[in-house]
């Protein structure tokens, strides 16, 4: 009888029985097509960022059926100031199912409509606040839109983060050639898919030489060989975005397909193959 591969990971203080999971605003537990005991079957389960004003309906509405579908449960959050992040973070601190809060860091701050995402010494102030208002684990979920990744990285780490996620997505625009006018409602969007994968992969390795933290890695992972190249330049766990509209089989299809490689490559644990590629 051949021994049964291992997808256990540590992320900083959560356990998970295998690294893969939905992304943010990717994934809606009330309409998913996957049951019970597929959903169970993830790393993870996370709904869309939480704001505000949408907090409470979360809870009550979702929070019940998350519990239902998997033992970890991520929460992202949304805000517009420090202030608001941290209002989030504490009413969240109290609710005992939610395994840990992934602070979107690509909301612009209403005080100067840049994100946070994109000066360190903001997502410094954001994350040392939110860690202040809150025992839950904390996940650094960055913006990729800036020109070195490794110093937004250790500014969220020293700032007390004990997870980092590259990346949300490139901010892209598309035009209408009839009208002269922008194609978005909001003129720039974010890119995500196939097409920023590479600069993710190259992301994760940058930053996986100079943190200390877990990275998990999100952006165009679209079969198990996408989500091991995550694996080997560093990232303890990986989410999948867009390719869950596409198929929303392919979460699970992805976990077979890294057992199936780890067998043939007769390795006994995921953990083996993480960070392999150093230089
Ligand atoms: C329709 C859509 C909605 C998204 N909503 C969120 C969100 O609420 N919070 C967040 O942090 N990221 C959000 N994202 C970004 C994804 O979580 C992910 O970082 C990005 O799409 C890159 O991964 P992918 O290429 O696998 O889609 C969203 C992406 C898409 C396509």
């Amino acid at each position: 009888m051949t021994k049964e591969v291992s997808l256990e990971v540590n992320l900083g203080p959560l356990h998970l029985k295998n690294p893969i999971m939905p992304a943010s605003g990717t994934f809606d537990v009330r309409c998913t097509l996957l049951n019970e005991n597929e959903l169970n079957r993830l790393g993870a389960v996370a709904p869309k960022s939480i704001a505000s004003e949408g907090v409470e309906y979360v809870i009550k509405e979702e929070l019940h059926l998350l519990k239902r579908a998997n033992n970890i449960i991520i929460v992202s959050l949304l805000g517009n100031s420090v202030e608001d992040f941290c209002n989030l973070a504490g009413y969240l601190n109290k609710i005992e199912e939610i395994s840990a809060l992934e602070i979107n860091l690509s909301c612009p701050n209403l005080n100067n409509g840049i994100p946070f995402g994109v000066n360190e010494d903001k997502s410094y102030e954001l994350i040392f606040n939110i860690k202040r208002n809150t025992l839950k684990p904390i996940i650094a979920k960055l913006s990729p839109n800036v020109s070195d990744i490794k110093k937004m990285a250790l500014s969220v780490q020293n700032a007390g983060a004990e997870i980092i996620t590259i990346a949300n997505t490139f901010m892209g625009m598309a035009i209408d050639v009839d009208k002269h006018i922008p194609k978005l409602g909001n003129k720039i969007g974010g890119l995500s898919g196939p097409a920023i994968r590479p600069i993710v992969v190259r992301m994760i390795w940058e930053v996986a030489q100079v943190i200390d933290i877990p990275i998990m890695g999100v952006g165009g992972v679209c079969c198990a060989e996408d989500a091991i190249e995550m694996f080997l330049v560093g990232a303890s766990a990986v989410q999948v975005g867009s390719a869950n509209f596409s198929n929303p089989y392919i979460m699970l299809e992805i976990i077979t397909g890294i057992k199936r490689y780890l067998k043939e490559k007769k390795y006994n644990s995921i953990q083996d193959i993480i960070g392999l590629v150093k230089d």
